[in-house]
């Protein structure tokens, strides 16, 4: 089954819209044709989308947010809905990070709801996983994956979860420097693959791409999206310089 890769920048609260002007004018001349070539996708904060979707009209780069409310509109201070997203040119958002569980105690029953909102619009959620190292070392691994993936899926039908796409993001690479080895990331993968295939069928779960992320870096990456079940990169601190994330594009094309 050959499933196009999937690269994807995750600014997380970096970059504000001039920024975002200087990364995105080298980066768009520096990949050229690549973006053809494997779905590359950037992660602005909310307040540079605007000048993002600007800078990436026909580039073939998409735009994707960093989150969403779970609902349309009303008394919700702080909060950006799906449609307001649309608006603004955004085709994926990431949902479930585990940023958001951790420091904003976002639960599987709020992200299946935004997953759901994202759906909805039309658009694709980035649906991220991962357990914790105390969760890993406690040998809790698979029933953790286990329950954020049948949770975070409730009533998403086969054609929602063939419009999502999945990161695996053990927490304790996130940002660590530390990346899982590329056969613990491809253990997880598969295992997260045959979840969707026990929740759907193997044909469904054959064509879902399931992204690493935790510390992928020019180094490291190439070796990790050779694994038969990662099929791209949810990338932090590499995606923050342009250099850095078209080279990572380039290793995932080579
Ligand atoms: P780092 O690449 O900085 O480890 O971040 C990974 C991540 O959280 C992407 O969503």
């Amino acid at each position: 089954m050959s499933r196009t890769l999937v690269l994807a920048a995750n600014w997380k609260m970096n970059k504000g819209p001039a920024a975002t002007g200087e990364f995105l004018d080298p980066f768009l001349a520096s990949i050229g044709s690549q973006a053809g070539a494997c779905e590359v996708i950037v992660a602005p904060p909310f307040v540079s989308l605007p000048a993002a979707a600007a800078k990436l009209a026909g580039s073939g780069v998409a735009l994707a947010a960093q989150n969403a409310s779970q609902f349309d509109s009303g008394a919700y201070t702080g909060e950006i809905s799906v449609g307001m997203l649309q608006e603004l040119g955004v085709k994926h958002v990431i949902l479930g990070h585990s940023e958001r569980r951790s420091i904003y105690g976002e639960t599987d029953e709020v992200i299946n709801a935004k997953i759901k909102k994202v759906l909805d619009a039309g658009l694709h959620p980035i649906f991220c996983i991962g357990e914790t190292l105390e969760e890993r070392e406690g040998g809790k691994l698979e029933t953790v994956l286990r329950t954020q993936v049948r949770d975070g899926l409730v009533g998403v039908s086969e054609e929602g979860l063939l419009n999502s796409v999945l990161a695996y993001e053990p927490v304790w690479a996130i940002g660590t420097g530390v990346t899982a080895s590329p056969a613990q990331a491809q253990e997880a993968h598969a295992f997260v693959r045959s979840l969707l295939a026990d929740l759907y069928s193997d044909e469904v779960a054959q064509k879902v791409r399931i992204q690493y992320g935790g510390s992928v870096k020019p180094g490291n990456s190439a070796e990790l999206m050779a694994q038969p079940d990662i099929d791209g990169a949810l990338v932090g601190g590499a995606s923050l310089d342009p250099k850095d994330f078209q080279a990572l594009i380039a290793n995932a094309l080579a």
